[in-house]
Parts: structure tokens; sequence; C-alpha cells
């Protein structure tokens, strides 16, 4: 899908630029609402926004990249966003991991063909005190086990997103 910045998307810009001492600190922002809109960050998005910014090209790609919060495609209805950093690994990330491969069929980086399901690993999601911790969209859970992913996962497929669970 190609992105082209719409008008309104460009109001919306100018707007939030004004809000910084220098246009090219809007960035991160910005590319928050790219991904806010279409779901990703694609190549066509990047170059679009460096121009409305005047950066180089290669500093939003750098910045895209980086975080992996960012989609550079893609993703299915419920992005399952795995920590693997320390306290994560420790507290049994790696099970949840192998878990959510087995019972979904997919590799991280990989959608399920009904398109509800996104499995990746990431970094730090900075919620390490309740290890292991999965984020999926927006909302993060925390002190996860194979049951109570289990359940999660029931109602993920049944078109429920529970609250932040504690
Ligand atoms: S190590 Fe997993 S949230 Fe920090």
């Amino acid at each position: 899908m190609a992105f082209k910045l719409s008008a309104e998307f460009k109001a919306k810009a100018d707007k939030l630029c004004a809000k910084y001492p220098r246009r090219d600190a809007a960035l991160i922002p910005l590319l928050h609402e790219v991904q806010k809109e279409q779901g990703f960050v694609a190549e066509e998005a990047m170059d679009e926004l460096a121009a409305l910014l005047g950066l180089p090209y290669a500093r939003v790609k750098a910045v895209v990249t980086f975080y992996t919060m960012f989609n550079r495609a893609p993703v299915g209805k419920y992005h399952l966003q795995v920590c693997r950093n320390i306290s994560c690994h420790m507290a049994g990330a790696p099970g949840l991991l192998n878990r959510l491969r087995d019972k979904l069929g997919i590799a991280e980086g990989e959608t399920t063909k009904d398109g509800l399901f996104t499995l990746s690993a990431v970094e730090c999601l900075g919620a390490c005190g309740a290890a292991p911790v999965m984020q999926v969209n927006e909302e993060y859970f925390e002190k996860l086990d194979e049951a109570k992913l289990d359940a999660l996962l029931e109602d993920l497929k049944h078109g429920r997103l529970p609250g932040r669970a504690r």
C-alpha cells in the first residue's frame, strides 16, 4: 500500500512541528501518527516525512529501524511483542515465545494466515519488574505464564483485547 501524506496529515504535522523549537524534533511523534493511520511505516512514508521535515531520508530510516515499536510492514490485527531482554528472559520469555510459535504456527516476524496475529520478539519494554512482559498493540500484559498466555490468546481470538493485566 503506497503512502501519500494527505493535506489533513500535513496540517496536523505543521501544528505538531510548531510545538517544537525545530521541525525535526517532531519526527518521532509524526512516525507514531503515520503508524496509527497506516498500521506501519512504509518506505514512501519515510521519504515523505523526510521531505516534510527537511531531513535526510537516511536519518528517518535510522530512527524507524532503531525502534522496534515502528512496524516496517503490515502487521496482523494483534501484534504480539514479547520482550526478550534479560529480566524477561530469566522469567520465562523463551518458553512463552515457544508456546506462541507452536500455537500460532508462525515464527517471529510472521503473521498468521487469517491476519489475526503477528509475532515479534522485542527489546526491553520498560516494565522489567513485572517480567515476563508482552505488549499487544498498545496494551501491556505482565507477569505472564503459560496459563495466562493461553487465556489471553483465547480472548483475542474472540475479538476481546483485555485491559492492562497485572
Ligand atoms: S527486560 Fe523485559 S521489560 Fe525490561
